[in-house]
């Protein structure tokens, strides 16, 4: 196959009828204060029970397209032995990779970040699709106060994730084009949506910049919705201001928007794409790609018990099931 052909190929496996993305690509810090969350200390071996569980949902391809992982479960092997990129492919699941380094501060822009890993990129990129990886996924973070995020920190994300797409690209493996703008905060859902409007417009025009081609990516935002501390708005409320925000800002060219769920519950996640898929047409299609609200039931329910399993497997699928209904406005609570 081209490069051309990979991508196309790999972008009709993920933009699927009912289906949308499961996020397990905790970095090692982040798993672990998962896993606190429900007594599990995080180690090599519980990570590996754990990722193994979730990966053998029977019938999660019926709802997920693809997975993400973090590098170390790229190399894992299940517990029955079986490299966990072949678990998903057995499933019908496309595999892919977090390839971002995480995050720091952005020099003389105090309580911005920026996202690092564009050095070696290529040959890190290379390595992970001999292991099995289609598409990989890069994650910048802004930060909502008065005064943030600042044009330094939108411009200088926006480059690094626009210079990320490209190198996917130019290999074979779809980007997933994350700008998270984040729920933290007392900020209205207004100031969320302006924004929100300033991150996309500048994340396009960076695309744009650097070539990347629209057809064969897939966009990971935030939801427009009020900082955590100020109270929840109802999920037309959340359409209406994400569909306005996303309508003047997103090319028609992109085929899918995969939401993440940032904070939401799972219920919340899932009521809100619901909302979102109500709206009426919109040139692309609108699913999940989500961490914790497919995640956290499923967390709750192992809680490190490998007898669990199957309680853990059953509380990932309803989630994955509701938001695949949800994907196309069916789900009712
Ligand atoms: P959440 O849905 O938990 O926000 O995770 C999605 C993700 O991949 C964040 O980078």
């Amino acid at each position: 196959m081209t490069t051309q052909e990979e991508l196309t190929a790999t972008i009709a496996d993920l933009v699927q009828p009912g289906k949308g993305i499961l996020a397990a690509d905790e970095s090692t810090p982040t798993i672990a204060k998962r896993f606190k969350a429900v007594g599990v200390e995080s180690t090599e071996a519980k990570r590996r029970e754990y990722r193994s569980i979730i990966f053998s949902t029977p019938g999660l391809g019926d709802s997920i397209s693809g997975v993400i992982l973090y590098e170390e479960t790229l190399s894992q092997l299940s517990l029955e032995d079986v490299a966990m990129p072949h678990l998903l492919e057995a499933q019908g699941i496309v595999p892919g990779i977090k390839v971002d380094k995480g995050k720091g501060p952005l020099v003389n822009a105090p309580g911005d970040e920026i996202t690092f890993g564009l050095d070696g990129l290529e040959n890190r990129l290379a390595e992970y699709k001999k292991l099995g990886a289609r598409f990989a996924k890069w994650r910048d973070v802004f930060h909502i106060s008065d005064t943030q995020p600042s044009r330094q920190a939108i411009v200088s994300n926006a480059e690094v994730l626009a210079r990320y797409a490209a190198i996917c690209q130019s290999l074979g493996v779809v980007p997933i084009v994350e700008p998270e703008v984040l729920i933290d905060g007392d900020h209205t859902i207004e100031r969320a949506a302006e924004v929100s409007e300033a991150v996309l417009g500048e994340v396009f025009r960076a695309l744009a910049r650097h070539g990347v081609q629209l057809e064969t990516m897939v966009l990971k935002p935030s939801m427009v919705t009020p900082g955590k501390a100020s109270g929840k708005a109802t999920p037309e409320q959340v359409a209406e201001f994400t569909l306005t925000t996303f309508r003047r800002c997103v090319p028609a060219a992109v085929p899918g928007i995969f939401f993440l769920s940032g904070g939401q519950s799972p219920e919340e996640a899932t009521l809100n794409l619901n909302a979102i898929n109500n709206m009426g047409a919109e040139p692309w299609e609108l699913s999940f790609s989500y961490g914790r609200a497919l995640q956290e039931p499923a967390q709750h329910a192992w809680a490190g018990h490998p007898e669990n399993a199957p309680q853990a497997q059953a509380a990932l699928k309803k989630r994955a099931r509701l938001n695949g209904l949800a994907r196309s406005g069916d789900y009712t609570a």
